[in-house]
C-alpha cells in the first residue's frame, strides 16, 4: 500500500454530478491546482472528447484516458475531476487506489443528472433514457468503491465543496 497523499484528490461520479464545478471551487478553497482530466484528454488531441468518440471510438478514448490519468496523478497537490467512465473501469480503480489520492463520489439524484444531460450534444455516451439508465446503474457498484461519498443533493456547488471540506482530511 503507498503512503496517503492527502494532497492528491479525485472527484468522481456520472455524467452531470458537477465534478469540474465543484472542483474547481474545492481546488480555490484550498489553494491547490485543479485539473480536468477530460480537459487534459483534448488539449493532447487538439479535439473535442465527442469528435475523439467519433472519429476513434470508445476503446481509443479510454486509451488516452488511462494515460491522462497516469500522468495527471504525478502531481501533487491536485484537484482532479474525472470523466464519469474513469472510476468505472477496474484498472483504474486499482490505479487510483495505489497513489493513495483521496476519492470522493459526488452522489447526485438520478433525475437531476437526468435534466443536466438532457440538454447537453458534448457527452457522446448520453444517447437517451435508456441508455443513461443502463449506464448509471453499471456504474454505481464502482462509484461506491471511492473513499468518501457526498451527497449533493438540494446543494449549490459551493456546498458541495464546502462539505468535502468537512470531511475531516485535509
Ligand atoms: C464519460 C463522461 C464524460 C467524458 C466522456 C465519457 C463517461 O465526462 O469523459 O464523454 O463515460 O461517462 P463527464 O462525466 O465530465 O461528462
Amino acid at each position: 500500500m503507498s503512503r496517503q497523499r492527502r494532497k492528491l484528490v479525485y472527484l468522481l461520479g456520472f455524467m452531470g454530478c458537477g465534478k469540474s464545478t465543484v472542483g474547481k471551487l474545492l481546488a480555490t478553497e484550498l489553494g491547490w491546482p485543479f485539473i480536468d482530466l477530460d480537459t487534459v484528454i483534448e488539449a493532447g488531441q487538439g479535439l473535442s472528447i465527442r469528435a475523439i468518440f467519433e472519429n476513434s471510438g470508445e476503446v481509443f478514448f479510454r486509451q488516452l484516458e488511462r494515460a491522462a490519468l497516469i500522468e495527471t496523478s504525478k502531481s501533487e497537490p491536485a484537484v482532479i475531476a474525472l470523466g464519469g467512465g474513469t472510476f468505472a473501469q477496474q484498472p483504474n480503480v486499482d490505479f487510483i487506489r495505489e497513489t493513495g489520492g483521496i476519492t470522493v463520489w459526488l452522489d447526485c439524484p438520478a433525475e437531476v443528472l437526468w435534466a443536466r444531460c438532457e440538454n447537453m450534444d458534448h457527452r457522446p455516451l448520453f444517447r437517451n433514457a435508456e441508455s443513461f439508465r443502463c449506464l448509471l446503474v453499471d456504474r454505481l457498484p464502482y462509484y461506491r468503491l471511492a473513499d468518501f461519498r457526498v451527497s449533493t443533493e438540494g446543494l449549490e456547488p459551493a456546498g458541495v465543496a464546502q462539505q468535502i471540506l468537512r470531511l475531516g482530511v485535509f
